[in-house]
């Protein structure tokens, strides 16, 4: 198959290794956008008042088919952070209550899990799951292990930021109903990464993003609820929405999507990302991405004097994965990867461990990774010692 990496608008003289972090967005993609936008601007009047609903509702069917869950039970919003905020800020969560999740959940969402825990009296129970994880039985045994009389909700991502693994969320689901557990879950990395049906998973919440795997502009993230549970979910900002006197759509799309003055160009580029999804073959190129994770994972660790944090397997591994290293200090390395050497990839602490996690996109070549093998061995990162596994 044929180059890609000219159809994205990134910096040639990068080596960008970090497409976990906010993703790329293809030219025709990012020119379906700025198209929206001047529209918007062309006539503000009749496209914020009809045209905008008429496109809304065209990319989230389009997105529903591919999510496969009904366009009327999500709706957009700017990040899985506000997401998740907004969730928790409705549930109405009482002093001793518990909501568990583990020790692998992203910063910003600790972060919001902590802030909640201490305004509303609640725990946030963040249970530790072992690695190297070798089994889904090892991750639900570890993870129930934190289940107790208190326990309300259920946070957990679907795929981990800093180290990068799948975690069996269908499984977490299926249990939490039977213990009548809320679940919130944080797919930020899975639309456009791995299959994903979002009715077959079975949660109250899930949140995801299309600027990460999925290709879209930046900004650009859904919100499903599931209807039971819809009129648990306040809106964030009350407006126009709530309560008004011409009802155009289903309460709960009503307050969550009137939301005043906003730019939704993101949002409407959906049918524009599925067009470039097929006529660049993604799939395909992505399957070949999955397989260079799976051959080069253990190849990189073997370099760097560690072993993988996980049974190198599609069960936990899709187009990243992370590498335990040590070193004392993880921003200088980064810094000098990216200044001094041309290679974007982030370095990151979770806890005592520091990895380095590769994201392997489309757009990259095996020059990359053997580009960043020479620079690794010149840096001389590791004082050879294995990290924390
Ligand atoms: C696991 C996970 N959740 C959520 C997010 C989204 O973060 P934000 O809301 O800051 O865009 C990320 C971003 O990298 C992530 O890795």
């Amino acid at each position: 198959m044929n180059d890609i990496k000219n159809e994205f608008l990134l910096d040639p003289d990068v080596v960008f290794l970090n497409h976990g972090s906010y993703g790329s967005c293809p030219r025709p993609v990012f020119e379906d956008y700025q198209r929206w936008q001047r529209a918007l601007e062309f006539e503000p009047i009749q496209f914020i008042s009809k045209k905008r609903e008429e496109a809304l509702l065209i990319s989230k069917t389009a997105l529903a088919d591919f999510l496969h869950c009904d366009r009327n039970d999500f709706f957009m919003i700017q990040n899985p952070t506000t997401a998740v905020n907004q969730v928790i800020r409705s549930l109405d969560l009482k002093p001793g209550d518990e909501v568990l999740s583990t020790d692998h959940e992203y910063g910003a969402m600790d972060k919001t899990f902590e802030f909640y825990s201490r305004k509303k009296g609640f725990v946030f129970r963040r249970q530790p799951i072992s690695l190297p994880l070798l089994t889904r039985e090892q991750f639900l045994d570890d993870f129930w292990k934190g289940c107790n009389e208190r326990t309300r909700v259920i946070f957990l991502g679907h795929c981990t930021s800093a180290t990068a693994l799948r975690f069996p969320v269908k499984e977490v689901c299926a249990k939490a109903r039977e213990l009548g557990l809320v679940t919130i879950i944080d797919g930020a990395h899975i639309p456009g990464h791995f299959p994903l049906n979002v009715t077959e998973i079975g949660a109250d919440v899930y949140t995801g993003t299309l600027h990460k795997w999925l290709l879209s502009p930046k900004g650009c993230t859904f919100l499903y609820v599931d209807k039971k549970f819809q009129p648990r979910i306040e809106p964030l900002v009350i407006s126009w929405g709530f309560e008004p006197d011409i009802p155009t759509k289903p309460k709960f799309l009503e307050e969550n999507e009137i939301q005043g003055t906003r730019d939704i160009s993101a949002y409407l580029t959906v049918p524009a990302i599925l067009k470039f999804f097929e006529d660049f073959r993604m799939p395909e190129r992505q399957a070949a991405c999955r397989r260079t994770i799976l051959e080069q994972y253990p190849i990189f660790c073997d370099l760097l004097g560690t072993r993988p944090i996980c049974r190198v397997s599609p069960e936990f591994l899709g187009q990243m994965c992370s590498i335990p290293i040590s070193t004392k200090d993880p921003l200088k390395l980064k810094e000098a990867l990216i200044h001094d050497h041309r290679i974007e990839i982030p370095v990151m602490q979770d806890g005592n461990s520091v990895y380095l996690r590769i994201s392997y996109q489309v757009y990259n070549n095996p020059g990359d990774l053997e580009y960043l093998k020479k620079t690794l061995e010149k840096l001389d990162i590791m004082p050879r010692a294995l990290a924390s596994v």
